[in-house]
């Protein structure tokens, strides 16, 4: 990222409320908007407080800038109205990506009317793009919000990962490890505090990942290449499939954290 665009940009901790409120002491006037993950799946699985989520509502109102939620990987997967939803927390914008376009490439944004009125052909602000609104990816994805709602799938997701994390909470027992889930994500943290910030991730589950990684795959049980990347339950997976899975990776991950 060239300086020139990074110098417009302030980075804070996640779930630090303090930390934010130095910035809005100092800069407050001149932000234009708060950007975050309202639960953060980039980078690990991030869980924030609600209440530094609320926090963010309440500071960036005060000083009128935009809170935006990305909600790029949340938007769709954590309920039907995402992370918003979930927290009841109305940001000014969303962004959302991935489940929106049922496995096309869609990306889309919204917010309050009184934002996206600024949108050509009504505001100055013009948006567009060769593959913008392309009909193919809309119908795609708009066939999969209505399986998903038809199908009561959130509820059904929801239910599946609890008992997926669930059985793997059980069959780590001791072991200074975590598996932790919203909606339909989940992450397996191995160290002894689950963190809310990217710093507090040891470099040391880390490297026991890698090791978690190749005796998950030769169990037939193939996780993402990347201890920073969270997993997905997803409607195909059947609950024979998932307990035998939970159950395999609880001692997996006892045997590499021990
Ligand atoms: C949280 C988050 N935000 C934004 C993006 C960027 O999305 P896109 O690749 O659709 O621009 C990603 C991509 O993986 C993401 O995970």
């Amino acid at each position: 990222m060239p300086e020139d665009f990074t110098k417009h940009t302030l980075v804070s901790p996640l779930d630090d409320i303090e930390a934010v409120r130095t910035i809005f002491d100092k800069h407050g006037s001149d932000v234009a908007g708060v950007i975050i993950e309202p639960v953060p799946a980039n980078n690990g699985l991030l869980l924030q407080s609600k209440e530094f989520l609320e926090f963010l509502r309440e500071i960036t109102e005060t000083y009128q800038s935009l809170l935006i939620f990305d909600e790029v990987i949340s938007g769709f997967r954590v309920a039907a109205g995402g992370a918003v939803e979930h927290y009841g927390i109305a940001p000014d914008l969303c962004t959302y990506g991935k489940v929106i376009g049922g496995g096309l490439p869609v990306g889309a944004f919204g917010g309050r009317a009184e934002i996206m009125k600024m949108l050509a052909p009504g505001g100055p602000v013009y948006q567009a793009g060769t593959l913008s609104g392309n009909p193919l990816a809309m119908a795609c994805g708009l066939g999969r919000l209505d399986c998903l709602e038809k199908n009561s799938l959130w509820k059904k997701l929801d239910r599946k990962t609890s008992e997926f994390v669930g059985t793997v909470t059980n069959a780590i027992g001791d072991t200074p490890a975590q598996a932790v889930s919203i909606g339909s994500i989940f992450w397996l943290s191995l160290q002894k505090n689950c963190p809310a910030r990217a710093e507090d991730i040891s470099p040391e589950s880390t490297k026991k990942y890698a090791d978690l990684f190749k005796k998950a795959l030769d169990a037939g049980i193939y996780l993402a290449p990347s201890a920073y990347e969270v997993g997905f339950i997803s409607s195909a997976h059947s609950r024979d499939e998932l307990t035998t899975a939970a159950k395999e990776l609880g001692k997996i991950v006892s045997s590499v954290c021990r």
